[in-house]
């Protein structure tokens, strides 16, 4: 018996058993493309590979397309045979480096594997039906109701507003008289959308729960891809340009903050202070410091150069913080922020801490506003900073207060009924706010008097027939 043991236990030990139970996992083990394969190519090729964006004539959101390849006119992938399929060849590193993806380090072997061995059996598509990618920009979604929005902007100029859909971004005039061009990416959701700082491009976050997190930036212009960025595997949020245009912020539900280089994509700051989801970012004036609000309660405060938390902008103690915070923005001329969420209150805080913590203190916040009904959703500032809006919903019921910056008090309640309301954005002659949510019209409204100006659908409806009621 100890002998028996010995040997078995050598015998497990040995690398030579290793790898031979690895091969035969290899082998047997039936490799799905929905499951295993999908995942490797939407986190690290279809940012340049998709209908949007097609690198080398390459489509690989399409199984068909997928294999039989771009540009080149030879199959990407030869079902059964990876030495024949070119794809394979590009993704085998030489001198640590391979061809694709492009301008990225080499895929992990692991993840070569699993593709080699799908190709092994056959390359076949397992994807549902209902999971098929559908859309692109010739193909656009068809809405038979509209989807609840959770993102407005105005374009810089005013002229446009940027809404989000299913799928895709609508530019709609600013006046409501009409589409002026439907943005189709990979996201399902759209979270949040926000404009360069001079109007050229729009970065749009987003994603397909449990499955993708995406950034797009869109050129204004032509109404093209400029690039997409696959982040982690779960929706992001809350977009915001730094002041000077060069990067893109963004809080994700893998609880990171992160920022990109505006002009390549390329990510240059990532933090991991939050506790819960990070759900919106604004950088300070100077874009030396980047501010984000999570569901763990917290404002944290970081160094973009460094990528350093440096302090936590609301109070730390237990207790003191009540519920998620959904939104921020910053002042037009101040290093402070309104903030809002769960409890209702918008409020104001200084980023800088002008004396040391102590427990216990709330130090850096300035004001408090009356509070609103329900959780805040939205939250901005006037260009000119004489007031602060915020829209809150409560049983499905939204609420759009206007508070005078300088004394705190509310100045104005636009006028309802409204559905619950996710976003709002003010035009830059700061006379009409733009005010979304779960019933899928935009609304435009007297900044003023708080009168409704228009309401329009977001997307086009299409009619519903007999056959689909
Ligand atoms: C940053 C953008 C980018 C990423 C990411 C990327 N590609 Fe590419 N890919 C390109 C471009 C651009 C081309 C066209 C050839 C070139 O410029 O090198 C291309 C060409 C290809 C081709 C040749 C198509 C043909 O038949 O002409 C294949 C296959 C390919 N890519 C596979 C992949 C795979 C697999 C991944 C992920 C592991 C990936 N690519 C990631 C940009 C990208």
């Amino acid at each position: 018996m100890p002998v028996f043991r010995l040997w078995l236990a050598i015998l497990l030990l040995s690398p030579a058993f290793a790898m031979a139970e690895e091969a035969a996992t290899d082998s047997t083990d039936q490799v799905s493309y929905y499951r295993d394969v999908r995942p490797i190519f939407q986190g690290n090729c279809q940012g340049c590979h998709q209908p949007a964006k097609r690198g080398g004539d390459y489509l690989m959101t399409d199984h068909q397309s997928l294999l039989s390849g771009g540009e080149s006119g030879s199959a990407a992938v030869v079902a059964g045979d990876p030495a024949a399929s070119s794809l394979i060849e590009l993704i085998t590193p030489a001198d640590g480096k391979a061809e694709m993806p492009k301008g990225k380090p080499p895929l992990a072997e692991s993840d070569r594997k699993i593709i080699l061995n799908w190709i092994l059996q056959g390359a076949k598509d397992d994807t549902p039906d209902s999971a098929k990618e559908k859309y692109d920009a010739e193909h656009p979604p068809s809405y038979v109701r509209p989807p609840v929005l959770t993102g407005v902007a105005f374009s810089p100029d005013g002229s446009l507003l940027a809404v989000s859909g299913y799928h895709e971004v609508l530019l709609q005039k600013a006046d409501g008289s009409g589409i002026a061009g439907r943005l189709v990416g990979m996201s399902e959701r759209i979270e949040s959308l926000a404009f360069s700082p001079d109007g050229t491009q729009l970065a749009v976050a987003g994603g397909s729960p449990g499955r993708l997190g995406e950034l797009q930036v869109w050129n204004v212009a032509d109404q093209k891809l400029a690039y997409s960025v696959p982040v982690s595997y779960d929706n992001v949020y809350g977009a915001s340009w730094s002041p000077d245009g060069k990067l893109i912020a963004i809080g994700c539900g893998d609880k990171s903050v992160r920022a990109f280089e505006a002009s390549s994509g390329k990510q240059v700051f990532f933090n991991g202070a939050h506790e819960d989801w990070a759900l919106d970012t604004v950088f300070s004036k100077d874009g030396s410091h980047l501010v984000s609000v999570s569901r763990d309660m917290a404002v944290k405060l970081y160094e973009v150069k460094t990528q350093r938390f440096v302090d936590n902008v609301t109070s730390i103690t237990p207790g003191a913080l009540k519920g998620g915070i959904n939104a921020v923005a910053r002042h037009p001329d101040e290093d402070q922020v309104l903030i809002g969420g769960a409890d209702g209150v918008p409020k104001i805080y200084r980023l800088f801490r002008e004396k040391a913590r102590k427990i216990g203190d709330d130090f850096n916040k300035i004001k408090d506003f009356p509070e609103m009904p329900g959780r805040i959703y939205d939250v901005a500032f006037t260009s000119d900073a004489a007031k602060a809006v915020a829209c809150s919903s409560l049983d499905g019921v939204g609420h759009v207060h206007v508070f005078n910056v300088a004394d705190g008090k509310k100045v104005l309640e636009l006028e309802g009924p409204l559905h619950a309301v996710y976003s709002i954005s003010i035009s830059p002659d700061n006379k009409r706010i733009a005010v979304v949510g779960f019933d899928g019209e935009v609304l435009l409204y007297d900044l003023e008097t708080g009168k409704q100006l228009k309401q329009f659908p977001a997307v086009p409806i299409t009619t519903q027939t007999a056959s689909n009621q």
